[in-house]
């Protein structure tokens, strides 16, 4: 079965022989390491180089942890968070928590931002809770999650004693350096490593995304399994023909190229609402810099559309669509027939919700391309593990591919500083004392 179908029949871009040959060349770049950023290409073989051995301890540490705690607070933030929480949405039943029975322990994401309140009403919720949790933070430094580990930490101190705290914290970061690494060697807490030539915005399927996942009940193993099909799909031995993740690169370049400049993710599966904030990151980080790039937005549909379909429609034309379909639900349920029909939606009787929404998604798809929105269609089968690998790993080589048509460095991030120097200016951190009396005197 195909894992992913990619249909840019609408998006009003050809691939051409020169567009084939660009994208060939930056796919080749990303496998041969010659590109700019080639320093964090570890993603690009991941899947498939992933041994049975770093599985298996992840799941011996996952099942250590769901014995232990019935939630378990995982901290990040960026992309040392927005996978985990992808897949993990993607997977879960929304409804769970109303149930008495609930199969695996709570998932809480904490660390990425730095809310009083929500802190404060974390803690408050955990009270009745058996807690565990496993940080994650490539640098060690960053300072959302440094807050929420110190007071999750603490909490596990103080209910569990040092001793017991060991078997609660797990911390997963560099192998050698950074403050977190430093501080789980001290205290004796398991670590998992992120490797060094692999960015936080590609660490799904690495312990940044599996540990977190394999604790909520995912099968990582197949979700790797979908992954590496993926990468197989999209070698540099593929030809653009039949590599996707370069359709779908030379689709956004040539929209791009004709003043879209803005690209809205949606599904209209609400499970896959945080796909969309990972895909968010993953192209806002790596193709955003230089004044380039394609801003990325997203919406979760049917919703939006009594939100933001209007300007969709006919605002300003500088939009294309991405949607991602899934062709089939995991339940079934048919609308039934109502005797006095005052709604007016007999005519739905017996057809399944599915239905419906299919027909929103074709409805709308050729509503918005003809206001001027092109639209680009990639199909997973289901909801899974394998789709969802697959899929990561589609756009993340797109990604790659689109960041080197586009010119410019995939794999770093040097915008992301400016915001962190002033919080400490303001702050007075130790070591920025001069740029504290500069920006104090802008104030
Ligand atoms: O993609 C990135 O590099 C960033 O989003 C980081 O993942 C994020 O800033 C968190 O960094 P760290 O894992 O060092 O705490």
């Amino acid at each position: 079965m195909e894992l992913i179908k990619l249909d840019i029949r609408k998006a009003g871009a050809e691939l051409t022989a020169e567009l084939k040959a660009k994208a060939a060349q930056a796919n080749e770049l990303l496998h041969s390491g010659k590109g700019a950023g080639n320093d964090f290409l570890g993603w690009v073989n991941l899947p498939s180089s992933i041994s049975d051995a770093e599985i298996a301890a992840i799941k011996a540490q996952a099942a250590k942890l769901r014995a232990k705690a019935d939630a378990v607070v995982c901290i990040g933030i960026g992309g040392s968070y927005l996978g985990a929480r992808a897949v993990l949405e993607a997977m879960s039943d929304p409804f769970e928590y109303l149930k008495k029975e609930h199969g695996n322990p709570a998932v809480i994401f904490a660390g990425q931002n730095i809310s009083e309140d929500y802190m404060f009403e974390l803690l408050e919720a955990l009270k009745d809770h058996s807690i565990a949790t496993i940080v994650i933070s490539k640098s060690g430094t960053t300072t959302e999650p440094a807050i929420a580990f110190r007071i999750i930490k603490e909490e596990i101190e103080k209910r569990y004693g040092k001793s017991e705290a060991k078997e609660r914290i797990v911390a997963v970061t560099d192998k050698a350096r950074g403050a977190l690494k430093t501080l789980a060697d001290n205290e004796g807490y398991p670590t998992f490593v992120i490797p060094d030539n692999v960015g936080g915005r590609f660490s799904v399927l690495t312990p940044v995304g599996l540990l977190p996942l394999a604790v909520g009940g995912v099968d990582i193993e197949a979700l790797v399994a979908g992954a590496a099909a993926m990468e197989k799909a999209t070698g540099c031995d593929v030809p653009v023909e039949e590599n996707l993740s370069a359709q779908y690169a030379i689709a956004r370049n040539v929209l791009y190229g004709n003043g879209k400049k803005i690209e809205i993710l949606g599904s209209y599966e609400p499970k896959l609402q945080y796909i969309n904030e990972w895909w968010k990151q993953l192209y806002g980080e790596s193709e955003g810099k230089d004044g380039k790039g394609i801003f990325p937005a997203s919406v979760t549909l049917t919703a939006d559309l009594h939100s933001m379909g209007q300007y969709i429609q006919e605002g300003e034309r500088i939009l294309f669509e991405t949607i991602i379909s899934v062709a089939e639900p995991e339940h079934k349920m048919v609308i039934e027939s109502d005797r006095d029909n005052l709604d007016g939606l007999n005519f739905l009787a017996g057809k399944r919700i599915s239905d419906v929404n299919k027909m929103a998604e074709l409805g709308v798809r050729l509503a918005h391309v003809d206001g001027g929105v092109p639209n680009i269609r990639v199909e997973i089968p289901r909801v899974d593990e394998r789709s969802l690998g697959a899929l990561i790993y589609f756009f993340e080589k797109a990604c790659g591919i689109s960041g080197y048509m586009l010119g410019v460095n995939p794999f770093n991030q040097p915008g992301v500083e400016a915001y962190k120097k002033n919080m400490f200016a303001l702050l007075d951190k130790p070591g920025y004392e001069e740029e504290s009396k500069a920006i104090k005197a802008r104030l």
